[in-house]
């Protein structure tokens, strides 16, 4: 079997003893996980025991989606929201005719809403509106706004036909009025928090409309899984102590270079269709591990453009970041480069001038001693961005468990929510 990730922390300038150290707390931590005894861990042992059913109710219900519309808007913010666009983003439609996919929700700016709607005049459009509490005020606002044109287009109960919900099974607005309004649903589950749930309906949904792969998807995250809690095993059991796996390794290599003061991981990637899977990233570690004044604070940046601006810093200024590398080896498309570039780029590859690129920025900065990280992503493909998915949602667990903060809640978060209230409530 391929695998598709491939970690490399040799100029990550933390010593082999220095990730020794959380061998066996790793250990003990991934038996934890996978017992899915804590708190929203059901994303650990979701490849494996995925619902043939509701896979098939996804399937069935895109493929209805596809025939029914030009345009589909997909409403939500955070994890309800950014997983769908990493994936969709990174990886090629499938076969056949897809409707062009829209984002609202995520910002409460007027201006992009009302664009949108100005965007979608005319085209037929369905919506799928995301939110496990059900009450996310950006979800809420956008998600009036849209099935207010769908009402006006359609009237209410074809309007009805083209809403698809995404939320708690049993509590909240959305449930009840997906109940009422017998809007076709999906549930988020009890045990599984946003920034987890791109494996579940929340991301499946949208990203199977784009006409993605969400079987090779899920068995991607599978790989990982098996390669994570137990080299040699598939499925079931406890994992192996063995050796260290790469997601324990990513975790105790990030861990110890925030113990020694180093406390922003920046991301860098060099294909632009990764731009989403950098926010997914940003969200999923900046929610997971900044709690009790503790974590490391992540950022992105998208190498070329970014080496022309932020590249000064990086070499040059305040030393407060490691770098970690998301290296695509081969990516989708390429293209030769025209003999009227001149001797040294003429005839090449454009993939080969950027795998310079990254050579050249490793070099450049590892001679200034900034500790670097390198993920090598062998393709961009449904089943290897599975893989990145789940390898990436272990080792943020980890981490987090490893600094002492509870990974899975967000009570940062609660506290924006309340406050606007007030505001809004005139308090
Ligand atoms: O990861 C999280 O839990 C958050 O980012 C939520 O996904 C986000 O706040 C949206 O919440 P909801 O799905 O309840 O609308």
């Amino acid at each position: 079997m391929k695998e598709m990730l491939k970690l490399d922390l040799s100029r990550s300038l933390v010593e082999t003893q220095d990730l020794n150290a959380f061998k066996e707390e790793s250990e003990t931590l991934k038996k934890k996980l996978w017992s899915e005894e804590e708190d929203f861990t059901g994303w650990v042992r979701l490849p494996f025991s995925y619902d043939k059913n509701e896979l098939k109710r996804i399937l069935d219900t895109a493929e209805k989606i596809r025939k029914q519309c030009e345009v589909f808007v997909v409403i939500g913010i955070g994890g309800s929201y950014i997983g769908a666009r990493a994936a969709i983003s990174a990886l090629a439609a499938g076969a056949g005719p897809v409707p062009e996919i829209y984002y609202a929700g995520q910002n409460l700016s007027g201006t992009y809403h009302k664009e949108l709607l100005e965007e979608i005049n005319g085209k037929e459009f369905c919506l799928c509106v995301v939110s496990k509490s059900g009450t996310t005020t950006e979800s809420s606002v956008a998600f009036s706004i849209l099935k207010d044109e769908l009402y006006k287009r359609y009237g209410r109960e074809e309007a009805a036909k083209r809403i698809y919900a995404i939320t708690d099974a049993k509590k909240g607005v959305l449930r009840e009025e997906a109940d009422i309004e017998g809007y076709e649903s999906f549930v988020v589950p009890d045990d599984i928090g946003g920034r987890y749930s791109v494996l579940t309906a929340v991301g499946l949904l949208p990203i199977a409309v784009a006409g993605i792969d969400i079987e090779e998807l899920l068995l991607g995250a599978r790989r990982a899984a098996e390669r994570i809690f137990s080299p040699e095993r598939k499925g079931g059991n406890t994992p192996n102590a063995e050796q260290m796996d790469d997601a324990s390794l990513l975790a105790a290599a990030r861990v110890s270079l925030l113990n020694r003061g180093v406390p922003v991981e920046v991301y860098e990637y060099y294909e632009p269709r990764l731009q989403y899977f950098a926010e997914w990233l940003k969200q999923l570690f900046g929610e997971s591990e900044g709690k009790n004044r503790n974590g490391i604070f992540p950022a992105a940046l998208q190498f070329s453009t970014d080496l022309h601006s932020m590249g000064q810093f990086l070499q040059d200024g305040n030393r407060i970041f490691f770098e970690t590398v998301l290296n695509v080896l081969d990516p989708p498309e390429d293209m030769i480069v025209p003999e009227s570039a001149g001797k040294l780029l003429a005839g090449r590859s454009m993939n080969s001038i950027n795998q310079a690129a990254v050579q050249g920025v490793i070099a450049a900065h590892e001679s200034e001693g900034i500790p670097i990280i390198k993920l090598e992503i062998l393709s961009l493909t449904p089943y290897c961005f599975g893989q990145m998915i789940y390898f990436f949602e272990t080792t943020c667990a980890l981490s987090g468990y490893l600094m002492g903060v509870n990974p899975f809640d967000q009570p940062g978060v609660e506290s924006y929510k309340s406050e606007m209230r007030k505001v809004l409530q005139g308090k």
